[in-house]
């Protein structure tokens, strides 16, 4: 965390209110690309809003402080591609929020002095419950709908006419008497009941569940085939609008009656409400009454009922001044936890979870709650036997919040996040500066075996064709491939069993011969690629390919890792030597070696294998470049950016993509810059293509 982020607004500087100003700018800039585009948010409405109002209160103090990219001025993210783009003629704007009575108050007083109202004049609001889904407009012109888009940023959206025309609640035509041009906007959302189908549908056909409502709509809305969306149950209600001709109406009331006369549905509760005390009755009536709708609300949306008057006060830069979302508490309820469970994810994460005793949050019943990480349980000192607030903030994953005080029973004992890997009894290990604890059992771990085997099999490691994702998956399940090195054990037990593997759904004479024949060729395998396979944390392709050249052969590399084990001592040390190299690559390495299991996996796999030994840069040591640090900057032209940088590695240099002290050699194609420029200043030589080319021949 920054530095700026734990002080008060009231006691920053001016120059930690910038630092903190940026740093907001950029946080909340990264939350509205998870939540807008890619619909899966990191942090809760409620922390989102947190954060929002953090800003606003920072530049309501340090006026000259706001930035030019303040989230103040911006609305959602701008657009993904995959869809052609739309101009909002009117943009599609955001709402402020009102988090109480108190607000509400200045919302009104705020209203009442930009039009000079006298203090009785009453204002007439018209209160909708606010769903939680995606806006879209839908342009209808002579009465067709011709587009339909999304927010996008607000400016810009995009066009996904032909899945919002599969939803039943969009009207493809406009009766006689409506405005020859009109946008109608409104609320895309998805039901609690279709969000549960949906989901049990996602989990049967092995693909990722939506967090909520919102993302399922939001994902649903976004599929390039419109079919998708055809079969996803979405809903529309309709609320305001963008360019228009002539409105029905010169009220927000009259136009939702217009939307209705059309064929439009409009929120059923809406009410229109004169003044302070109405308006907050109907959001406590609606807030009660919200666990027994059929979808997630998260507020009210208040509007000036006159449209005059809402033109009069137009809008700010994000929001219109006539309208805020008064929003609700998130859902809360108390429980008593029964147990946590420590779940493995698919890459080693352990990952707490509370059992809890069922409870009903919100309309929903909840049994389960995440706890985050080891850190969080100790912090919030959460215990089996407490009774504890959990949350529900529109996700399907409530959170625990905290626990209640007095509830606590007199024999609990506090909880011992294990070290151990609850699925195979493997080390569980968390770096230092790190917030989750991993299982080290990568090639043993039944949590974790699939997506190893994946990786191992995948292109840059041993690369087996017509062994992909849905072949490991399925072999996997029926117990034929839960090791590596059971793929290379395959054709002699496939012929054991009479040819078994022919015989599958999806398979032939043909496929299996040509597998097997796959998985043959690849018995020959170089030291890097091996290393790369074993899918440990931190080596990739460029790390294994580093081991793998110092070590030379699979013998010399295990032996040099085992005499590193202690971490100390010369062999440590060497390790530590390398190159590139460094403790968290080396830890890693070590830890996934000393679990046993993990060795005697890649020993029965070597067993298998005929390791080649990687030849080491000394053996080019004649070259003109062996042991020299090269950079290449702009344009070649004979050969690839690549294709120079592998020859000058196998040449023995180390190729650098920045130029500093240590750079011995800097080839420049054309429009190369301030590398250049760089090299030059600090009298580094530098050649051109030809002359490298030349070098290279060599
Ligand atoms: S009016 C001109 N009315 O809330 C103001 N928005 O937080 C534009 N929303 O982008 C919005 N129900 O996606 C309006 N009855 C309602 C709404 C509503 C839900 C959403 C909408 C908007 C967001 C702002």
């Amino acid at each position: 965390m920054s530095e700026t982020a734990a002080i008060a607004v009231e006691d920053l500087t001016p120059e930690q209110a910038a630092a903190e100003l940026a740093r907001l700018a950029a946080e909340i800039a990264g939350h509205d690309i998870a939540y807008h585009r890619n619909d899966a948010p990191v942090i809760s409405d409620a922390d989102y809003d947190a954060l929002r109002r953090r800003n606003a209160r920072i530049e309501a103090r340090f006026p000259d402080a706001v930035r030019a990219d303040s989230p103040s001025h911006a609305v959602g993210a701008a657009p993904a591609t995959g869809f052609a783009k739309v101009a909002h003629v009117r943009p599609m704007l955001s709402l402020d929020n009102l988090f109480d009575d108190g607000d509400v108050d200045d919302f009104l007083e705020r209203i009442r002095r930009f039009l000079s109202l006298e203090v009785d004049t009453v204002i007439d609001i018209v209160a909708e419950p606010k769903i939680d889904g995606v806006s879209a407009s839908l342009r209808y012109e002579d009465g067709r709908l011709v587009q339909g888009a999304t927010r996008g940023d607000g400016r810009i959206g995009e066009d996904i006419t032909r899945n919002l025309r599969t939803i039943a609640a969009i009207p493809h035509e406009l009766p006689a008497g409506a405005p020859r041009r009109i946008e109608i906007r409104g609320e895309v959302f998805m039901s609690r009941d279709a969000f549960l189908a949906l989901n049990a549908a996602q989990e049967a056909a092995d693909r990722a569940p939506f967090a909520n409502p919102r993302n399922a709509a939001a994902g649903s809305l976004r599929q390039l085939d419109h079919r998708i969306t055809a079969g996803r149950n979405l809903g529309f209600h309709a609320y305001a609008w963008g360019e228009v001709d002539a409105l029905p109406a010169d009220t927000q009331w009259g136009v939702l009656e217009a939307f209705t006369a059309w064929g439009f549905a409009v929120q059923p509760a809406t009410r229109r409400s004169r003044g302070r005390e109405e308006m907050i009755a109907f959001h406590r009536e609606i807030e009660a009454a919200r666990a027994s709708l059929a979808y997630d609300i998260d507020g009210i949306v208040y509007k000036v009922d006159r449209l005059d008057w809402q033109a009069r006060l137009g809008q700010a830069s994000r929001a219109p001044r006539w309208a805020a979302a008064h929003k609700f508490a998130p859902e809360q309820a108390q429980t008593v936890v029964e147990e946590i469970d420590i779940q493995v994810g698919r890459t080693g994460a352990l990952t707490p979870v509370a059992r809890l005793q069922p409870v009903t949050v919100g309309g929903v019943v909840i049994a389960n709650a995440t706890l985050h990480n080891e850190d969080y349980i100790r912090e919030k000192d959460i215990r089996v036997g407490d009774t504890v607030v959990v949350q529900r903030a529109g996700d399907v994953i409530p959170q625990v919040l905290s626990v209640v005080a007095g509830a606590r029973p007199a024999d609990s004992v506090g909880f011992v996040y294990p070290d151990h890997c609850p699925v195979c009894g493997s080390a569980a290990v968390r770096p230092e500066g790190e917030a989750i604890r991993r299982c080290v059992g990568g090639l043993t771990c039944s949590a974790q075996a699939v997506e190893r085997l994946r990786h191992f099999v995948s292109r840059d490691a041993f690369d087996i064709e017509g062994l992909g994702d849905k072949q490991i998956r399925a072999f996997y399940a029926d117990g034929l491939v839960t090791a590596p090195a059971d793929i290379f054990t395959l054709a002699a037990r496939d012929a054991a069993a009479d040819g078994a593997l022919a015989k599958r759904e999806g398979w032939g004479e043909t496929s299996a011969a040509n597998l097997f024949q796959a998985i043959e060729a690849r018995r020959e395998i170089g030291l890097d690629r091996l290393i790369y396979s074993l899918g440990i944390r931190h080596i990739g392709q460029g790390n294994a390919r580093l081991l793998a050249r110092h070590h030379g052969d699979l013998a010399s590399f295990l032996a040099a890792c085992e005499a590193a084990a202690p971490r100390e001592g010369a062999a440590y040390e060497a390790l530590l030597a390398i190159d590139g190299i460094g403790a968290i690559v080396a830890d890693a390495l070590l830890d996934f070696l000393a679990e046993l299991a993990n060795r005697a996996a890649l020993d029965e796999l070597a067993d298998q294998l005929e390791v080649q030994a990687v030849a080491a840069p000394a053996a080019t040591a004649d070259s003109p470049v062996a042991g020299k640090t090269l950079v290449f900057t702009g344009k070649l032209e004979a050969t690839s950016r690549n294709e120079a940088k592998a020859r000058a590695e196998a040449m023995g240099a180390k190729v650098s993509s920045a130029v500093s002290n240590k750079t011995d050699l800097v080839v420049a194609g054309p429009g190369a810059g301030s590398k250049l420029k760089k090299a030059e200043e600090l009298g580094i030589e530098v050649i051109d293509e030809a002359a490298w080319l030349e070098l290279a021949a060599d």
